[in-house]
Parts: C-alpha cells; structure tokens; sequence
C-alpha cells in the first residue's frame, strides 16, 4: 500500500481543524488500528478473548523488527518492559553500568536504585561533538569492569540519534549486553534485529508505532535469556515440590505478566502489520521528510533550536527567550494545535535539556505540509505578538 493512499487518521480525527504533532508524546491510531480494538472488545462482550491474541501480537512484533517470535515479550509500558530487561541481567557486584547522555529519566533512577543496593557503579558514555554517545570512547572505557551498557535510541530532547549499529558491534565484540531504550524509534525508524545485533530493546506502542496506549515491548535476543526477571507472573511461574521456583527461561514470554489488555494487544497486532505493510523505510524517509520541513520552517523564526547529530529525527525541539516554553504550548493548544514538552527532568544526563522546558514537535507521516504551514503562521504570531 502507498503510503499516501493510506488512511492515516481514525475517523473520529479527520474531520476536526485540530493538528496534531505530538507523536512523540502519543501518536493518533490508524482506523485499522481502532477497528481490530473495537472487534476486539465487541468479541470480548460474548467470550473472553483467548491468549491467542497475546501469540498474534508477539509475532506481529517480531515480524516488524525481524527477529524470533520467541524473542519477544509484551509488556504494558516500556519503563516495564526495560526494567525487566535491567534486572535479568547478570552482572557482578562492583562491575559498572555504563549509560547516554539521552537515557530517560525513569531508567535512569531504576539505574540509581539497583546500582545502590548491589553496589554497582554507574558511568556515563562521553558524548561525541554532536552530543551522541561517542563510539570512540566508549571503545575506551569498555573493559571487563563493565557488566552493561544501555544506550537510549533516540533523544527524547532533540531528536538526535545514537550510532546503535556501531555501539552494538562494540559491545559485541567485547562481549557487554546492550539494553537499547527505541521507544521513541520503533514506528519510526527502521529496527532490524538482526543488523542492530543488541541484547536488549524496549519499545513502547503508543507512540511513532501508532498502536494504542499501555502497549509495549521487550525483545530479549535467545541467546541472552539466561537470568530471570524481578517479576515472574503466572503464566510461566511454577513451584517444585520443595515449594522452590523452579521456571525455566526458554523464552522470553518470561518477562510477561499473567493479565493483559487483550483489546489493546489487537491493537498493538494492527498497528505493527500496518507499519511492516508500509515499510519501515518508506516511512522514515517520509517522517524525515516532514520534520526537514518543521526544522526550516522554526529556523525563520525567533527561537532557539536544539539539535545535534548529522541525524535526527521526527523530534525537533526548541525555546523562546521571550515566552515561557508552557506558554507557547497552550496557546498554540488555543489553536488547535497539539504539540508537546520537553521537560527538563526527562533526560537528566543530558546537558542541553538542563536550562529549561523545550517545546516538542513530533510530526508523523500523517502530518501534511499544510499543517506545518499553520503551525509556521500561529507560532509566528505567538512570537510577534500579533
Ligand atoms: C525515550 C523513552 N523511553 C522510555 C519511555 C517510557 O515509555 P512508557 O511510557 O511506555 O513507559 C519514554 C516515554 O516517553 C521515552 O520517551
């Protein structure tokens, strides 16, 4: 399917004057999207929905991002999901965790608190001079003190993307996990499973995957499931006859919890055969597209735009001297424009977000030039004050 033949907003949105370019903080669904919930739900008012629908999801999702049905787990947040991932992981009191500048913030503090009762010491990956974390030194200080290290995708702040196939083949060739946070990349960039090579990867649905909220997921590549994670729930959980657990990590379903939005699963299932029947690439050229052209469009005006990195995607993020970032957001909001923050606490390793609150605009494929024209006109006049 074209990706211009496609019908990219539920029909409860198309209609409306309102643009919406907070994809980053959640995206709008597909109809195809809403249609399998609502099947879904209508299904569940005369029989439980079975787990088959669970089976549906994790295949969708592997498909998306090539890798092993097996090698996937659903999750109904992506905090959850990776700090599942955090806690199967093997590693030796007093080794060091190393970390991106562009980690979010709830990571972050689950980092804090496992490394403080382990005791485990935690270290930041150098950034590059575009503000990524630097392969360079990270090859450094990567030695056999280090039991992890986790890498956020995409800035939550700027946009800008980390080099992850060039972090994986070092961790790699050291052989480090690597727990990679995509929840701002899955749906918008390609993630091939077995180019990127990591141990670990997060992604959340309700975001450039355009699936719906509470839906996430945690791929755990085969070979590294050997640990379990903090929570084990019932579907894998089993007492020996000494009443002492005695589950066996086979897949990665055990990270999984017992109880699952099912409607929402089905929705998650559409939205990742949406993405796969689009094609990630055709996708990402098209989303860089689009924010190319909400760059160029800010850069005439009179703020302050944050980005670094030679790549950088459908986040772009800014400030005024002026006008409080908040305040630019709700006025465009009077608009009918939706856009979103970036609030200072949510990459706390990461310099530039440390000044203030940034306005966030995260276009999607859906978003058209006309509406980021709007955008161009109402914030120029936000900001003239006409
Ligand atoms: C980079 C990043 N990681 C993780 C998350 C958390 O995802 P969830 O809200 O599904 O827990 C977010 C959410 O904003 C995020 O931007």
């Amino acid at each position: 399917m074209a990706i211009d033949e496609y019908t990219g907003r539920a029909p409860a949105t198309r209609d409306t004057d309102a643009v919406h370019l907070d994809a980053a903080g959640c995206a709008l669904m597909a109809d195809q999207t809403v249609d399998a919930q609502l099947a879904s739900l209508t299904a569940e008012r005369v029989h439980a929905v079975t787990a088959e629908t669970k089976i549906k999801a994790r295949a969708s999702v592997a498909r998306l991002i090539n890798a092993d049905p097996r090698e996937i787990a659903i999750l109904p947040s992506g905090s959850l999901a990776w700090f599942q991932a955090l806690t199967s992981i093997p590693i030796r009191a007093g080794q060091t965790i190393l970390v991106s500048s562009s980690e979010f913030f709830v990571n972050y503090i689950a980092l804090l608190r496992y490394a403080k009762n382990r005791p485990l010491a935690l270290q930041r990956i150098p950034d590059d001079h575009y503000g990524r974390s630097s392969s360079e030194q990270l090859t450094k200080i990567l030695g056999s003190h280090v039991g992890l290290v986790c890498v956020t995708h995409m800035s939550n702040n700027s946009g800008s993307l980390n080099p992850i196939h060039e972090i994986a083949k070092i961790c790699r060739t050291r052989n480090v996990p690597l727990l990679v946070d995509a929840c701002q990349t899955v749906g918008q960039v390609p993630l091939d499973m077995k180019e990127i090579f990591c141990d670990y990867l997060v992604g959340t649905g309700r975001k450039f995957l355009r699936a719906p909220r509470g839906t996430a997921f945690l791929y755990a590549k085969k070979t590294s499931l050997t640990n379990w994670p903090t929570i084990i729930d019932y579907p894998t959980a089993r007492l020996d006859q000494s009443l002492a657990p005695m589950t066996r990590v086979s897949d990665a379903a055990i990270y999984e919890l017992g109880e699952q939005n099912l409607v929402a699963l089905a929705g998650l299932k559409a939205a990742a055969d949406s993405a796969m029947e689009l094609d990630s690439t055709v996708i990402w050229r098209q989303i860089n597209d689009i924010s190319l052209l909400v760059r160029d469009c800010l850069r005439s005006l009179p703020l302050i735009l944050h980005e670094h990195g030679p790549e950088s995607g459908a986040i772009v993020t800014f400030h005024s001297k002026e006008i409080d970032s908040q305040e630019i957001i709700s006025r465009l909001a009077d608009r009918h424009i939706f856009v979103g923050s970036a609030r200072r606490r949510s990459t706390p390793l990461d310099q530039c977000s440390n000044e203030r609150d940034l306005v966030r605009i995260s276009p999607h494929y859906y978003n058209t030039r006309e509406e980021i024209m709007n955008l161009h006109e109402e914030l120029g006049r936000i900001l003239y004050r006409f």
